[in-house]
This record gives structure tokens, sequence and C-alpha cells, in this order.
């Protein structure tokens, strides 16, 4: 495991390792004392005042902050395994041959750009996000929140290096809206939990990937299926945002999944749910 925080003393291979973001360690803790001691500090406050209010919000303040962090935990130390292990495993899956040419689309930190540039021998990857989320016309808030914690074109590219992989792969600021890629350019398209992010815009991303794509090749969507593995990584607020907005809750069970991929019209070649992960092949 590259990223598990075993002991608080760093080596130099962990210094040197890629970094691929989520489940950070410090904000959860920070959260979990944040909501704790608030919580607990209005429950005494409403102890002392006789405050039934202040007693029950500061009791589900606390268990907020205790929820969110179990969540957090189970999904870093118990249930997925490790993202890279995972991904490692859907590449592996693709029997690449080594001259294929390869689109990562919404690459974030390159996690699924580098394990596949590290299967090539004369093929190449081509990764693309709205790093620079500026320059692109339209893009949904929270994705302009992923910069600040790290997802930069910058780490990217310097987890490209530190994995001997930087030759194999093309990094680009683009949006998936709108690939700059000829016709039929690709073997491969990879999404690795994108398309589930785009409500809007999902049809015409998938309509953009099916263009690039050559005859007969290939779609891998990696995402997020309502199982009961993600039911227990949800935080609550990510519940009551999905239950205020049903339609997300829908869009992400493995039925819809399916008709989204074969609305985009690819025919559905083999599929896989694994652990609040779906992960379908699809073929031109
Ligand atoms: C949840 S992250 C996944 C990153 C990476 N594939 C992984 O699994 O580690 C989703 C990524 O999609 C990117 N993204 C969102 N909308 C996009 C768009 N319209 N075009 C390109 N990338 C987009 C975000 O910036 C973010 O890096």
């Amino acid at each position: 495991m590259t990223h598990l925080i075993i002991s608080r003393q760093k080596s130099k291979s962990d210094a040197q390792s890629p970094k691929y973001g989520y489940y950070y360690f410090t904000p959860y803790v920070c959260m979990l004392a944040v909501f704790v001691l608030t919580g607990a500090a209005a429950m005494a406050a409403g102890a002392q005042l006789n405050s039934r209010v202040f007693y029950y919000l500061g009791l589900a303040t606390a268990v907020y902050g205790i929820l969110t962090t179990a969540g957090w935990a189970l999904a870093r130390y118990v249930i997925p395994g490790n993202r890279v292990t995972v991904a490692r495993q859907i590449i592996r899956g693709l029997k690449l041959k080594g001259s294929e040419q390869i689109l990562d689309v919404g690459s974030g930190r390159g996690l699924y750009a580098i394990e596949a540039a590290k299967k090539l021998t004369t093929g190449q990857v081509k990764a693309i996000d709205i790093w620079d989320s500026k320059s692109i016309k339209n893009v949904a808030f929270h994705h302009k929140l992923s910069q600040p914690t790290g997802n930069t074109i910058d780490n990217a590219m310097q987890n490209a290096t530190r994995e001997g992989v930087a030759p194999k792969i093309e990094f680009r600021n683009m949006d998936a809206a709108h690939l700059e890629y000829a016709d039929e350019s690709f073997d491969i398209v990879i999404c690795g939990f994108i398309i589930g992010h785009l409500w809007q815009s999902q049809d015409k991303v998938l309509k953009e990937i099916k263009r690039v794509l050559k005859y007969n090749a290939r779609i891998v969507l990696i995402d997020n299926v309502r199982d009961i593995t993600y039911f227990l990584l949800s935080t609550p607020h990510m519940f009551l945002w999905s239950w205020l907005r049903g339609r997300k809750a829908k869009r992400l069970s493995e039925q819809n999944w399916f008709k989204t991929i074969v609305r985009a019209n690819f025919a559905i070649r083999r599929w896989k749910v694994r652990k609040g992960i779906i992960i379908i092949e699809g073929k031109k």
C-alpha cells in the first residue's frame, strides 16, 4: 500500500511514492475532533441550561462527526482495499498488448493513466482533466474545489515521474465534453469516477468518447454503484444530499449504469460489481 500512514516517520521511499489523493488523514481527524468537541460542549450547555434543544443538537453534531469519520475509516482501511490495488487489478483485467493508444478521461492525479502506461511498450496514454478549471466553461462548482486539494496537473505529472512512466503519458487540460482529438484515435478510453459526477453532460461526454474511439474499441467505465458498501461509506451529508436529489440515487444503481452505456450505443462486453464500484467494459 503506497499511501497507508502506518508510522509518523515517513520513510524516503514513502516520500517518493506517488500520491493519488482522497481519504486524507488529517482533515477527517480534525473534523472528528471539531464535531465531537462542539457537540459535547453543546450537550453540556444544554444540561446546564436545562435546554433539550441544545442538548439534542449537540448530540446530533457529535454523532454526525463520529459517523462521518467511521465512513472515512472504513473507506480508507477496511472495505475497498487500496485504491491503487483496485486500479491495478482493473488494468490487469484489460489484458493490454502494449501497443494501445489509451485515453484517461478525468485523470485526477493520474492513477489509471499511470497504471495503464506501465503495461505499454509502443503505445501511449493521453490523460485529460479540467485541472485548470478557470480556462473551461461550465465547470460544476464541486469540481473547482478539487484543485485546492491537490488535484493538479503538476501532481499528476509528478506521480508519473515517480512511477517512471512520464514519457509514455501526455497530460492535457481539457473538457471531456469537447475532446480535442481526431475521430477514431483510441483503442481504449478509461473513465475512472468521472461519468457519475457529470449530471448534465453525461450523454455528451459519452458521445465524444465514442467519437474518438476506433471501430470495435473499448470504453472502460469505473464508478460508484449503490450497493451495501456504498451505503456504509457514504457520509451522512452525502446521504442527505442523495435523498434530497433522489435522482442521484437512481443514477448510481446498477441498472442505470447499464442503461447509460447502452443509451450511448456501446455494446456491454463484460461488467463486474465489487464493493461499491461498478466496472463496465463496453465496445463501440
Ligand atoms: C473523482 S475524480 C477521479 C480522478 C481519477 N480518475 C481517479 O480515479 O483517481 C473525478 C475527476 O474528473 C474531473 N472532471 C470533472 N469534470 C470534468 C470534465 N468536464 N472534463 C474533464 N475532467 C473532468 C475532475 O476534475 C476530477 O479530477
